[in-house]
């Protein structure tokens, strides 16, 4: 049986700053002021990587932080959620937002910063409104206050609202949203640990992330790694959907196969389907299928698959579902989210939707094919950001692994 760490029942309590003080909440961040020169080494030493899509390590990223001079530095928890398939985040901050405010104060501790930025997804209401009831109680609160003595500066707390649009989640945009603009995301460098919100170094951190914190800093890097299974560390909350019994939210040791989280947790296919494939981490990554049931979803099993592990949400499709048909609702959704600022990224992905949606509609021409391919070819590094990198991503994998499907959808219209 897996312990819960992130979705352990005890703690889903809410913003209740006493029950979440009363259960061990508060702990990891008081280890933190009694060594702050300890909680790097202590987050690189557990192994803990981004779950926002990337799994950077995030004692790597802090370093960067602690590294700048000046009085300003930032915290930014990334809590705008807006890909497909991904619910994780919203749950962490409806069920338990005092550990992601307490991981935002671990993080600032470690690093010197002094202001913390959550920035939320307006459309996830209670989340939001969870978040603001927790910061309001950490704001009056002694721990704050001996957090603030530990760096030696007075730390400000505030919520923020995202736009709620896709690309609001990208780091750069997060940044342009906080200084009150569009969510247009930036050239880089500079990376925003050297200049971020409003030209402060900053660390833009997942709320999945930062929800590890507490937990970590309470019970010990060793603790954590001991969770994963195999080279593994600690726990992942991977977003189950699709054509499964039990679609769901399930936290599992990092490291759980493909097949055990869909046979096992998530009790197998729906009646009568048999598995296709899996949209892995979202639907900007390389297609898993049938071979790779036995993969290990932790970021460098799934990477040695050529695909990604991303936020850990899985669509599971089944036989029988159309490949090209799902490839056009996803090419639509990056067409309609990209923010239109890199010409390439924009035309780009309106031009493989429209190429898509034809060949889905039986519509399509001989050489559609050929002309997504040199799209795929030219496209990739166009943008400022990575949205054009992963929507190439899943159409050249579409194309390469079901490519029987487009061309009988081709020759359909014969
Ligand atoms: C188009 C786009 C959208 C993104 N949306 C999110 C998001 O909603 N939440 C998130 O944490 N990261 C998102 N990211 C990744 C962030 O840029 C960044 O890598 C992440 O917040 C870093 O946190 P982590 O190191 O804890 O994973 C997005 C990236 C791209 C390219």
């Amino acid at each position: 049986m897996t312990p819960k760490v992130l979705l352990d029942p005890a703690i889903q309590i809410g913003a209740d700053l006493a029950k979440w003080l009363e259960i061990g909440g508060g702990q990891g961040l008081r280890a933190a002021i009694s060594d702050p020169a300890g909680a790097i080494p202590t987050v690189a030493e557990a192994g803990l990587r981004g779950m926002g899509g990337a799994g950077f390590p995030t004692a790597r990223k802090w370093e960067m932080l602690a590294a700048q001079e000046g009085a300003d530095k930032v915290i930014v928890c990334n809590g705008n959620e807006d890909e497909p398939g991904t619910f994780k985040d919203r749950h962490l901050l409806e069920h338990t937002p005092h550990a992601v405010v307490e991981g935002g104060l671990i993080a600032a501790v470690a690093t010197g910063a002094n202001q913390i930025y959550f920035y939320i997804n307006p459309h996830h209401t209670k989340g939001l409104a969870a978040m603001r009831r927790a910061v309001e109680q950490w704001l009056v609160h002694d721990l704050l206050q001996s957090a603030q003595a530990a760096i030696g500066k007075s730390i400000r707390l505030s919520v923020v609202e995202s736009s709620g649009l896709y690309i609001g989640g990208e780091e750069t945009a997060v940044i342009s949203t906080i200084e009150g603009g569009f969510p247009f995301p930036r050239k880089k460098p500079p990376f925003p640990a050297q200049s971020g919100v409003f030209g402060a170094p900053t660390v833009i951190n997942n709320v999945e992330t930062l929800a590890n914190l507490p937990h970590i800093l309470r019970r010990g890097a060793a603790w954590y790694r001991g969770l994963g299974l195999g080279e593994a560390v600690g726990t992942k909350l991977y977003s189950l959907s699709g054509d499964v019994l039990r679609p769901g939210l399930y936290e599992l040791p990092m490291g759980t196969s493909l097949h055990d989280l869909v046979f096992v947790h998530g009790g197998g296919m729906l009646s009568g389907k048999e598995f296709k494939a899996v949209f892995t981490g979202g639907p900007s990554n390389t297609l898993l299928t049938k071979k790779d049931l036995d993969v290990a979803l932790d970021f460098d099993s799934v990477r040695a698959r050529n695909s990604r592990l991303g936020t850990g949400a899985m669509i599971v499709i089944s036989e029988g579902t159309s490949i090209v048909r799902k490839i056009v609702e996803y090419m639509e959704f990056f067409a309609n989210g990209s923010c239109g600022q890199c010409p390439p990224c924009k035309s780009g992905t309106y031009q493989m939707s429209r190429i898509l949606g034809r060949i889905d509609a039986g519509d399509g021409a001989e050489g559609d094919l050929a002309a997504l391919e040199n799209l795929c070819r030219i496209l990739p590094g166009c943008g400022r950001c990575a949205l054009i990198d992963g929507a190439v991503t899943v159409v050249e994998s579409s194309l390469s692994t079901f490519r029987g499907e487009y061309i009988s959808q081709l020759r359909s219209r014969d």
